[in-house]
Formats: structure tokens, sequence, C-alpha cells
């Protein structure tokens, strides 16, 4: 992609003379004839970077400057002026211009200058990117003692060159443990291969972990490497290792029996230095016993195990893990940054979360899209929990007849309604799967009063 530059100019000739020697210079360009209109272009626009004169009627170009601190602060902004003194130089580079250059700019000079901005502004990004990643996708999140415990054991676990195996449910953040793994052991540099063992169709196994010679089978156009061979020097995560056929792991403990692999149609033998990490969300145990998954085979792939906790055992963590989240889902969809209440806080550390923390992910990301408050209220939050969910989680009455519990929550949950549609009846009941007549009847007998709802 070509690299594109704002020129703001209120000279048209300067705008035209320049716009046509950046083209020939490979840069894309885009022009505005006032700082305003620089402003609002930029809006929908992205720039690499912005060129702008000084003097121009009404907002001048260190007042620009200051603006594109705040709307654009990592785009590298380079002045010019005719009318140059010491004073506005100096106070360009306090406002963060990157260069300030002299009117009539030699173009030389200029392209030199813009080269550089570039430069900075792809380094810029580059690291904000890896920042964020590493930031948002990759932080292992809790200081809870289980959190902290895991976290101890995958510090002892990485260096050492051992196979290791992560036990947890799902959604709990086992692919997140391989990868602190892998970032803390000495082969971080060398690549991190995922592979998910319980999808590899029985017949492309083979090559999936060995790869293949060219014309080794009908379809093997080229050469390929297989898994092991792809993370040579590296990592090889088997997800699901739980869920892999039985053929499959005949095919993986011959390998890690004398880490030689030979590809399908190939000849010599290949050797290849990879760390497993298996993780598996299945009891192994119970597999190992109903004779599904192979005993040699589990013993060379668990020297270590981790487990990675379930949410419910961690919900002291619930409060941080919101903050993450909705921090990274704001950062990524450059939304305003967003708080969640105390008691919204509360009604989320008490749910459930048989999906553990992807789950809770999923609820956070709902929450900021469904509700509009700041923070984010208890009642609001409610609407973006899932429906299987009960509504008031860690209310169940402790006393009372199963009849009038029973009667209470259908109250309750008829009211609702009947105030969601402004008491309409038809619509209440539709949303509740009724016939309207027996919604009638349900309110007689609960001594709901239609009138007075909604
Ligand atoms: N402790 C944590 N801190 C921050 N994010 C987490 C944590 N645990 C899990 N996550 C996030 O939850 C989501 C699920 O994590 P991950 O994919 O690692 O789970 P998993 O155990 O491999 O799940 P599955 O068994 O379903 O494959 C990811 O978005 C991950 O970033
Ligand atoms: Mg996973």
């Amino acid at each position: 992609m070509k690299p594109r530059i704002l020129i703001v100019d209120d000279d048209q000739g300067t705008l035209a003379s320049l716009s046509r020697a950046f083209a020939l210079e490979g840069l894309e360009t885009l022009t505005a004839s006032s700082a305003a209109r620089a402003l609002e272009r930029l809006q929908t626009e992205p720039v690499d970077a912005i060129l702008s004169d000084v003097v121009m009627p009404g907002m001048d170009g260190l007042e620009l400057l200051a603006r594109l601190r705040e709307q654009a602060p990592g785009v590298p902004v380079v002045l010019m002026s005719g009318q140059a003194t010491l004073e506005t130089a100096v106070k360009a580079t306090r406002l963060g211009a990157l260069d300030f250059v002299e009117k009539p700019v030699g173009l030389d000079r200029l392209l030199l200058t813009l080269r550089n901005a570039l430069r900075a502004s792809r380094l810029e990004r580059e690291n904000r990117e890896l920042k964020s990643y590493w930031q948002d996708e990759l932080a292992l999140i809790g200081e809870s003692a289980p959190m902290v415990a895991l976290r101890a054991l995958i510090e002892k676990a990485a260096p050492a060159h051992v196979p290791i195996l992560i036990l947890g449910e799902n959604g709990t953040g086992k692919e997140l443990v391989a990868r602190a793994v892998h970032e803390l052991s000495t082969r971080a540099e060398r690549p991190f291969v995922r592979m998910n063992c319980a999808s590899v169709p029985t017949e492309l196994v083979e090559s999936e972990l060995f790869g293949h010679e060219k014309g080794a089978f009908t379809g093997a156009a080229g050469q390929r490497k297989g898994r092991f061979e792809q993370a040579d020097g590296g990592t090889l995560f088997l997800d699901e290792i739980g869920d892999m056929a039985p053929a499959m792991q005949a095919k993986v403990l011959r390998f890690l029996q004398d880490g030689e692999l030979t590809r399908v149609g190939g000849a010599g033998e290949i050797r290849v230095d990879v760390r497993v990490i298996s993780a598996t969300n299945r009891d192994l145990e119970a597999l190992l016993a109903e004779g599904r998954f192979r005993e040699d085979l589990y013993y060379r792939i668990n020297t270590l195990t981790l487990r990675t906790p379930a949410l419910r055992e961690h919900a002291a963590d619930v409060p941080a893990l919101v903050a993450h989240f909705a921090e990274a889902a704001a950062r990524r969809n450059l939304w305003k940054p967003r708080r969640f209440a105390p008691e919204a806080l509360e009604l989320l550390k008490r749910q459930p979360w048989k999906g553990n923390v992807r789950e809770l992910r999923n609820v956070v990301e709902r929450a900021l899209i469904l509700c509009a408050g700041d923070p984010i209220s208890a009642e609001e939050l409610r609407l973006a929990l899932p429906a299987a969910l009960p509504a008031r989680p860690g209310q169940v009455p402790t006393e009372g007849a199963l009849r009038d519990v029973v009667d209470a929550f259908e109250r309750d949950v008829i009211r609702e309604r009947l105030r969601a549609t402004s008491g309409h009846v038809t619509a209440a009941a539709k949303s509740l799967d009724l016939e309207r007549s027996h919604l009638y009847k349900k309110c007689k007998q609960l001594g709901i009063d239609i009138r007075e709802e909604g």
C-alpha cells in the first residue's frame, strides 16, 4: 500500500505542485485548503503523515498541530512556513511536530523529511499493534490465589524442555497458557504452531503431521511441510488432544519417541526439534480407563500438568477481567472507554459461568454494545446476560413453599414483559410464547392487574 500524506495549505498552487511532486515519488496525497477541512478529512480518511503550512487564515498550523495530538496522536506532522521565526519553530517542536521546514521548500529536503516521518509513523504503529496484541490478547489476568499459582507454575515450566499438558474446562485460557509458556521459553523467537487434533480428517493425518512430497498422492501439487516440521525449533500446540483419533495417536507417539519423521512419499528421515504442549477439556484419566486414549502417549505428553481454574473458582478476578476486556474492546473499536458499576460487577461475580472466561468476555462485549450507561448499571447489564442465566442468580429463596416461590418468579417475569411492551398484551404474550388468552388467565391467577403494568 502506498503511504498516504495529507497536505494542508491555503495556497492552491502549493497544494497542486506538492501533490504532483509526491505522486512522482510514489506517495498518495490528500489535500486540504484549511486546518478545519484537514481535521474533517482525517475523521474518515486515515493518513500516514501530515504536512502543514503554519500561516493560514482561521486556524493556523500550530493550533492544528495541537488538535492533531488529540485526534491523531500517532501520526507525524511536519510544519512548513514562509515566515519562520525561531519562536514558531520552537513552539512547533514543543507541540510535537516531527520537523519544521522553511518555505520555499527544497523538494529533496522535504522528501527526506517525509521519508523519516513515514518511517517513524510505521515503527510507531507496529509498536502500538504489537503492544496492544500483547496487552489485549495474550495477557493472563487475575491476582486470585489460583491464578497466581498458575502463573508461578508457567514461569517454572517454561524454560524446561519438557512436554506440558494443560487441563481445564472450556474457555479457561488453555491456549493462552500454552502461548505464555512458549513466549517465556528459549524458543520464543521460533514458531508457535497450533494444531487442532479433533478436526483432522483420518486420511489427512499423516500428511498434516509429517508433510508430503510433491505428487505423493492425488492433490499433492507441491511439497508441504507438516506441523512438526513447521514448528521445528519452536513449540507445537496439540489442542483438543483428548479428541485425537486412535490412528493419529499412534503416529504422534512414534514421532515423540524418536524425534524423526518421514514426509508422505518421501524417502529419508528428518530430525525435528519441537516442544509439545497439549491441551484438552476432557477427563484424560477417564479416557485412559476406557481405553480411548493410549497410556504410552499419555506418559509422553504430560511430564508436567498445568490446570487452568474454572472461573467460578476464582470469581474474585471477575472485576479485573471485566476491566481488561472492556478496555481491549474499546481500543479495538475506538470506543470511549466505559466502566461497570460495582453492583454490575457483583452481579457478574455471581453468575455460574459455564463457559468460563470466554463467556465472560462475550457478555462484556455484548454489554458494551447493548447498554448505554457509563458506568453500566446492574439493571442494564441484566439485558446483556444470556437468557439462560437466572434473573437473580445467588438469590435463590431459602424458604417458602415451592408453589409460592415459583408464583412469585412468574409474577416478576410477566410484569417485566408487560412493562417492556407498555402493557401491550398481544406483544407480551408473543414474547413469552403464550396464547393471549393463557396470559390473561395467568395474570388473573397471579393477581396481576394488566392496566396497572406498562
Ligand atoms: N486469565 C485470563 N486473562 C485474560 N483473558 C483470558 C484469561 N483466560 C481466558 N482468557 C480469554 O478467554 C478466551 C478463551 O481462552 P482460551 O481460548 O485460551 O480458552 P481454552 O481453555 O483454550 O478454551 P477451549 O477449551 O474452549 O478451547 C480468550 O479470549 C482468552 O484471551
Ligand atoms: Mg482452546
